[in-house]
């Protein structure tokens, strides 16, 4: 018999499998959810509820958190892990508990970075292109070798490590760069001195800290200018790490190789949206997905099974634990 709730909003078809199991699991409590985002409208839909699971890159704005507030609930687990995007003033003054899923799955988003490195350094888009049309000829559309690059690392956190892991792989030589260095990656050698040597030593520099302000537009005309001449760029971390003019800049002088996108600073709204029939809101991402030298997912770099089911149970887990009265697993620091 059911003896708490949890609702949980904008739960995609692929979630929803991973819902189910986890319900299936608890039978004391009763599971709720609906595909809409959690907007001050839709926030009635969990009255009743003790807490909330959410994702959505829309904000979560002051009259979104005071709408659930309203109704009592104030515990709030996002399947994600970003929270650059929660209003925190209002939530510490609302008394909200908060939880996140740091860790779902390093290898999802390291993965896909490593292969869009070596997608990029082998000019397979470009490659691919001409294939299509029926240019089966090699030259111009030399590779370069991954064992041959320097693969510098910024950030060396989950998904930095297996990343570094997957370019030595290759044969890669890797530096890393971090705020915070790992006392394991520190003994081994592979930090350099201040992250200006990164840039300076690099010919592939990917990206793998948080957005936060210190972090904003990392990338831009300065440390693009320090780089390598063709440098390769890989940002599957947060959008707003680069400048992206200063990237387009650099792309049309010849200066970078390539770039890879799966972040975007203007993601929102844009990206996981079908565009096939309507007109495309942002000319300056649209010349980036048609340049040859430059690769553009969708912020899927997450985007498996094995993350996706780690997002929805962990996220539960943790509303379960907070209405439990239990510090949850991974709470989020309010305010
Ligand atoms: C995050 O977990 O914050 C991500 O960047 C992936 C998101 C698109 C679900």
């Amino acid at each position: 018999m059911a003896n708490k709730k949890i609702f949980a909003f904008s739960i995609r078809k692929d979630e929803e499998p991973y819902v189910k199991e986890w319900d299936e699991q608890h039978p004391e409590v009763d599971v709720e959810y609906t595909d809409e985002l959690l907007t001050p409208e839709t926030a009635a839909k969990a009255k009743g509820a003790d807490g909330v699971v959410v994702y959505q890159q829309l904000d979560y704005k002051a009259e979104t958190l005071q709408a659930l507030a309203d109704m009592g609930i104030t515990k709030m687990s996002l399947r994600n892990v970003g929270v650059d995007n929660i209003d925190m003033d209002k939530a510490k003054e609302l008394g909200f508990e908060i939880t996140n899923v740091p860790v779902y799955s390093p290898n999802a988003i390291a993965e896909h970075a490593a292969i869009q490195t070596a997608r990029i350094l082998r000019q397979t888009k470009a490659l691919d292109e001409k294939i299509d049309k029926g240019d089966l000829r090699w030259a111009p559309t030399i590779g370069r070798e991954v064992r041959d690059q320097v693969v510098g690392v910024v950030g060396t956190g989950h998904i930095g490590r297996v990343y570094m892991q997957i370019m030595e792989g290759f044969g890669a030589k890797v530096i890393a760069y971090d705020k915070f260095e790992n006392p394991e990656l520190k003994k081994q050698g592979y930090y350099v001195d201040s992250i200006d040597d990164l840039y300076k030593q690099a010919d592939v520099i990917s990206l793998h800290v948080p957005a936060v302000p210190e972090n904003v537009n990392m990338i831009n005309d300065d440390t693009i200018a320090e780089m390598k001449d063709d440098a390769v760029i890989v940002n599957c971390s947060r959008g707003a790490l680069v400048d992206t003019d200063a990237v387009v800049k650099a792309l049309d002088s010849g200066k970078l190789f390539g770039f890879v996108m799966d972040t975007y600073e203007d993601e929102v709204g844009v990206f996981n949206e079908d565009w096939r029939d309507k007109k495309f809101p942002d000319d300056r991402l649209w010349d980036l997905m048609h340049r040859s030298n430059v690769l553009v997912t969708p912020h899927t770099a997450f985007y498996t099974t094995h993350a996706v089911r780690n997002m929805v149970i962990k996220a539960f887990d943790n509303n379960n634990e907070m209405i439990d009265g239990k510090e949850p697993e991974t709470p989020v620091k309010v305010g």
